[in-house]
């Protein structure tokens, strides 16, 4: 019957569209890995003249720009790591807060102008949660990039932990994501705003990898709007919520500067701290939220 037919038709479009994505797939992961000796090269004779001409401010942009495609790369190549399940997420108990102030500090150079503001309502001064720092750095990271292109002025990171599960908000005062479109910016190589300056962001994986590192924390990651009216990304995960000793660390409590210290813990990987985070450590804000009693764990 026709109907059978035009079923037939559609389960064999099915099928193609399945075998082109897949090897879209495998093309990008195969240029994105072949791309690497070559612009690993390019950096080292940029290198080379910079050591004569330190100066020369040609050779600084090259280096700029081969920074912002070996970024890309990685990003595709992470993202069909997370995809194919090839990593493991880690979690390990981390000091939270002065996590959180050195990756805000990492971030200074995207967000120019910009206040950022974090903000602790988990009750403790130094509050400990479980999760795999290396990729929640790279999904917060990912919120930050995206919050600091569009926020006008002020970016805000809420830590919140309620009934065994963590969550991190990243609130802007940007434009914020039409409503039928927050299903969508979750898609790989999902971009809303057409151009594909540099300003405006890359290949539209990094929500999708985010969404990835929280699925494999068993955790999830929503999009709402912020109270200011701009997008407001939450991540959640299940974790213990613990105090850490405070006499443990550097005896300035959860104050911003704190945030320099605690990197080196057992169980983190290491983190590149900037020199620049001092000025941050300054201009990040810190307040205390309401009080949540923690319970008792383990
Ligand atoms: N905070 C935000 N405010 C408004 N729009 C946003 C925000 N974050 C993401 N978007 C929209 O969602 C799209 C997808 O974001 P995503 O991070 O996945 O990709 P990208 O930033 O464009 O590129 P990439 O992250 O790969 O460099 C963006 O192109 C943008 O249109
Ligand atoms: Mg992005």
């Amino acid at each position: 019957s026709p109907v059978h037919d035009l079923g037939n038709t559609f389960n064999g479009m099915a099928g193609n569209i399945q075998q082109l994505m897949q090897s879209k797939r495998e093309l990008v992961d195969a240029v994105s890995h072949e791309l690497r000796t070559p612009i690993a090269r390019l950096r080292y004779r940029i290198a080379l003249q910079q050591s004569t001409q330190p100066e020369n401010s040609a050779l600084a942009a090259m280096e700029g720009d081969i920074g912002v495609i070996d970024n890309m790369i990685e990003e595709l190549l992470l993202h069909s790591r997370l995809d194919h399940s090839k990593i493991e997420v880690q979690p390990v108990d981390i000091d939270v807060l002065p996590w959180l102030q050195q990756v805000l500090s990492e971030h200074r150079p995207d967000t120019g102008q910009l206040t950022l503001q974090l903000h602790n309502h988990t009750g403790l001064p130094n509050p400990q949660l479980s999760c795999d720092s290396f990729y929640l750095k790279r999904a917060l990271s990912n919120l930050l990039r995206n919050a600091s292109r569009y926020a006008r002025h002020t970016i805000d990171i809420s830590l919140g932990w309620n009934d065994n599960i963590a969550s991190l908000i990243v609130d802007d005062d940007g434009p914020g994501i039409p409503e039928q479109e927050r299903d969508n910016v979750f898609q790989p190589f999902v971009r809303l705003d057409t151009s594909r300056d540099r300003r405006t962001g890359g290949y539209g994986l990094g929500l999708a990898i985010v969404s990835r590192i929280m699925q494999w924390h068993n955790g999830e990651v929503k999009l709402s709007q912020s109270p200011q009216g701009g997008a407001r990304f939450e991540l959640r995960w299940p974790s213990p919520l613990r105090a850490v000793n405070s006499n443990a660390g550097n005896g300035s409590g959860s104050g911003p500067q704190a945030g320099l210290q605690g990197n080196t813990r057992a169980g983190c990987r290491p983190m590149y701290i900037r020199l620049q985070s001092e000025t941050i450590a300054q201009q990040t804000q810190l307040r205390h939220g309401p009080r949540i009693q923690p319970s008792a764990q383990r």
